[in-house]
């Protein structure tokens, strides 16, 4: 069997690692593929350090542009690659660009398609995410699902219930694997931080920063507490602060860094007090960290973290934002875990493929 794996983007390097390991255990021979989504030095290479991912086989270079220019140019490539390689299955993760370009391309070319992370949904249409979430899970032969919900949302899509597999969530595993290694991290030193006299806050969602006022109107909530805030600061919301000139107005608790490497961002999410995002992936790893989280989202497609009290969702109300920073003392200290958000996840996923020959047909 030869399995081709795409990742493209920043949140795919973390929910590829223990499939591939898993697949090398298995002696299974597989391609990994770089669609060069992501390709600042923060954004891409210093993930593959730290996860210690192999160099893909094949970096594609595609790189920025307008979702149609982005999403093309990935499909034309991978087009020649599958023509090339070959494989039984590609293995796509996740709902960036590169998951909607490699699981087309594939299908088109009568290759199988997995998806891990398959079935969360948003119910938002506007979100580009969302848009390739449905496609993806449309297409594919293999529905890795990470949670119950998940299932249910494919369900009621009319999924064929063969193909969906229970395996709980893949970056969960990353996360466990990886959390010793990220005390070793220097970041709070660096940062003149200790352990929960700080927040964090991300921002970079299409949603948020296409309209510069949003950004305003958080940030200038933000200026009323006395809690140092960090920003690792996403190159499109930094660009967007910089245009408006607003980067000089910020609060002076409000503390600006570049985006961070894998083990650096985990150590310094698991040591902070609070977490403000519109990230998907970091409602997940705050939840399985114990640090309240405040969504900077109307809606979010990872509901189990709002049913288990680890998140609220804020949307970018100044409001709700403040509202719910003053109920950071009074949340709960611990979330109970969702089930099969454990070490074994790619153990699953790679047992449901080979054993499931039936489901390689189209
Ligand atoms: C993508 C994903 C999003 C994910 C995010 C994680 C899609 C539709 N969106 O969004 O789901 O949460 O990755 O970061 O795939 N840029 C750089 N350097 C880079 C990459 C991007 O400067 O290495 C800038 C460029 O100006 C680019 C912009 O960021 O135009 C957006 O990048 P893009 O890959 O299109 O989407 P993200 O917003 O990063």
């Amino acid at each position: 069997m030869k399995i081709l794996s795409i990742v493209g983007a920043r949140p795919n390097f973390m929910k590829i690692k223990p499939i591939y390991e898993e697949f090398k255990n298995r002696k299974i021979d597989q391609i990994l593929v770089h669609t060069g989504q992501h390709y600042d030095e923060n954004m891409n290479r210093v993930f593959f350090e730290d996860l210690e991912l192999p160099k893909p086989d094949v970096f594609l270079g595609i790189g920025s542009g307008t979702h149609g220019v982005q999403t093309g140019a990935m499909m034309s490539r991978i087009e020649e690659v599958l023509k090339e390689e070959k494989p039984d299955l590609t293995v796509v993760v996740g709902d960036v660009n590169s998951t909607l370009a490699g699981a087309i391309s594939s299908i088109k070319m009568q290759i199988p398609v997995a998806h891990v992370e398959s079935g969360y949904r948003s119910f938002d249409m506007r979100m580009p995410e969302e848009i390739n979430r449905i496609l993806v899970d449309r297409i594919s032969q293999f529905l890795f699902a990470p949670t119950e919900d998940a299932i249910n949302n494919l369900l009621s899509e009319g999924a064929d219930k063969k193909k969906i597999f229970f395996v709980g969530n893949v970056m969960v595993e990353t996360l466990l694997l990886n959390i010793q290694k990220s005390k070793k991290s220097s970041i709070l030193d660096n940062l003149s931080v200790n352990t929960g006299n700080y927040g964090l806050m991300t921002v970079h969602r299409a949603e948020n920063t296409a309209k510069p006022e949003k950004l305003i109107g958080l940030f200038g909530s933000l200026k009323k507490i006395d809690t140092k805030i960090i920003v690792p600061l996403h190159p499109r919301t930094k660009k967007v602060l910089e245009d408006i000139g607003y980067i000089q107005k910020l609060g002076k608790n409000i503390k600006i860094i570049e985006p961070l490497g894998y083990l650096d961002f985990l150590c310094l999410l698991s040591n902070s007090k609070f977490i403000m995002t519109d990230s998907g992936g970091i409602q997940e790893e705050a939840l399985m960290l114990d640090v309240p989280c405040i969504t900077l989202r109307e809606n979010t497609e990872r509901i189990v973290t709002l049913e288990n009290g680890a998140n609220i969702l804020v949307g970018t109300d100044p409001i709700k934002l403040t509202s719910a920073l003053d109920e950071i003392p009074k949340r709960e200290k611990s979330y109970p875990k969702p089930p099969l958000w454990d070490g074994k996840v790619s153990k699953r996923i790679v047992d449901a493929i080979i054993g499931h020959p039936d489901l390689f047909a189209l």
